[in-house]
């Protein structure tokens, strides 16, 4: 069986769905149960007996070194981190301890089960740590995408304490010989994300009548992925990647955050028009910049590509299309993770934003 931390979150929870549509080897599922981690999006696995769902945090090592013990895992896929670039500018603290010190605990106690295996074992096993492509920094609008080896230049407390986890993967790869894969990917979208981050929150409030608040001039970059490929870059790299190595995974799908806005829009005002028969893009507000902003994220993923024969199935207007059907389709999973924590971010995050027109 393998071990997944985070499997309740976003891309955790699409992972274990695939994996266990697709396998019938077991996953043992560690999660904090954090405001982003949600059981209601493993409910279709209830009464399915290869899931295991361990609430526990990834920072604990005595538990860690219990489920290892307990279940012999051959392979980690650590997705456990505090995700939100927007909270850790707000509170960093949870950012460092989890994505810092609850890795390294984790490491740990990996490192002691991985020693003690027979020598077989010891080759065989695998330590997946999900990373980002926001530890390389921001790119000038012509630089070429990152490669694997772009420097980390880490511009928020989210993206330093992902590059922190990368690092420490390298070391006890370098010094203990532990075999750790890293994967460092750009933005996903698709069922089951939290709305806080940009598309969901652009769904969510658009259907209510909300404002749809884009930060500066709302020309910064992204590369956007949907959240099944990166499912599949990572079950590729598990089977095949080499142990030490690190990867980059991504969509090839440049876009600034504006024109994300506009298909959003453009795609509810054709699925679910607006009771009074006007453009969902009149909610469009600009509102006051994050600090730090990033401009330009953009991946080369030449190497999975070559290496391990991994490409993105989805393009992105499939992707986005899928994604605001399946938002208007669970309207219920939206409400339900809209707890009263939910509505104090929102308030936090967005009430002294200065709107700077629309
Ligand atoms: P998410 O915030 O939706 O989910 C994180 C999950 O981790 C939640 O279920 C939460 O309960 C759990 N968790 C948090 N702290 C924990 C702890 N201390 N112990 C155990 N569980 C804990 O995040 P996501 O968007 O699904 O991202 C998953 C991973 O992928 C993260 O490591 C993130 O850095 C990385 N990543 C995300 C994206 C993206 O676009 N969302 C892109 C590239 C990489
Ligand atoms: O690049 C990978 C990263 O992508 C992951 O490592 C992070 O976990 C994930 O959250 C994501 O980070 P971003 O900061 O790029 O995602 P977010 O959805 O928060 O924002 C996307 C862009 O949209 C960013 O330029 C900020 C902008 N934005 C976001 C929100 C929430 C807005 O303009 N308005 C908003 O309300």
């Amino acid at each position: 069986m393998i071990l997944v931390t985070g499997g309740a979150g976003f891309i955790g929870a699409n992972f274990v769905l695939d994996w266990l549509a697709t396998s019938d080897e077991s996953i043992v599922n560690l999660d904090r149960l954090t405001y982003a981690g949600n059981r209601q999006s493993l409910a279709s696995l209830s009464g399915d007996d290869r899931h295991i769902f361990v609430h526990g945090d990834i920072g604990d090592g005595e538990l860690g070194a219990r489920l290892l013990a307990q279940y012999a895992p051959r392979a980690i896929i650590n997705f456990a981190a505090e995700s939100h670039v927007d909270r850790s500018i707000h509170g960093p603290a949870d950012f460092i301890q989890t994505n810092i010190v609850g890795t390294f605990q984790l490491l740990e106690s990996v490192r002691a089960y991985w020693k003690q295996l027979p020598e077989e074992g010891r080759q065989s096993f695998r330590f997946l740590h999900v990373s980002t492509d926001e530890v390389y920094g921001s790119l000038a609008p012509d630089a070429p995408a990152f490669t694997e080896d772009h420097p980390y230049q880490p511009n928020s407390p989210y993206s330093a304490s992902k590059a922190a986890s990368d690092h420490l993967l390298r070391a006890y790869h370098h010094t203990y010989g532990l075999p750790v894969l890293t994967t460092n990917c750009s933005n996903n979208y698709g069922p089951f994300q939290f709305p806080e981050k940009l598309i969901p929150l652009m769904i969510v409030n658009a259907l209510a009548g909300k404002r749809l608040p884009v930060y500066g001039d709302g020309q910064q970059i992204r590369d956007w992925l949907y959240v099944g490929d990166h499912c599949a870059a990572i079950r590729r790299v598990l089977a095949a990647g080499v142990p030490g190595a690190t990867y980059n995974v991504g969509g090839g799908n440049e876009k600034a955050n504006l024109d994300i806005v506009h298909t959003i829009c453009g795609l509810l005002d054709e699925l679910r028009p607006r009771p009074d028969g006007r453009a969902y893009r009149e909610q469009i507000t600009y509102v006051t910049d994050r600090p730090g902003h990033d401009r330009r994220y953009a991946i080369d993923a030449r190497r999975i590509e070559r290496e391990l024969g991994w490409r993105p199935a989805e393009s992105f207007a499939s992707g986005i299309d899928r994604t605001v059907r399946w938002y208007l389709a669970n309207q219920d999973w939206v409400h339900n993770v809209q707890s009263g924590a939910y509505r104090e971010w929102v308030e936090k995050n967005y009430a002294d934003r200065q709107k700077m027109g629309s």
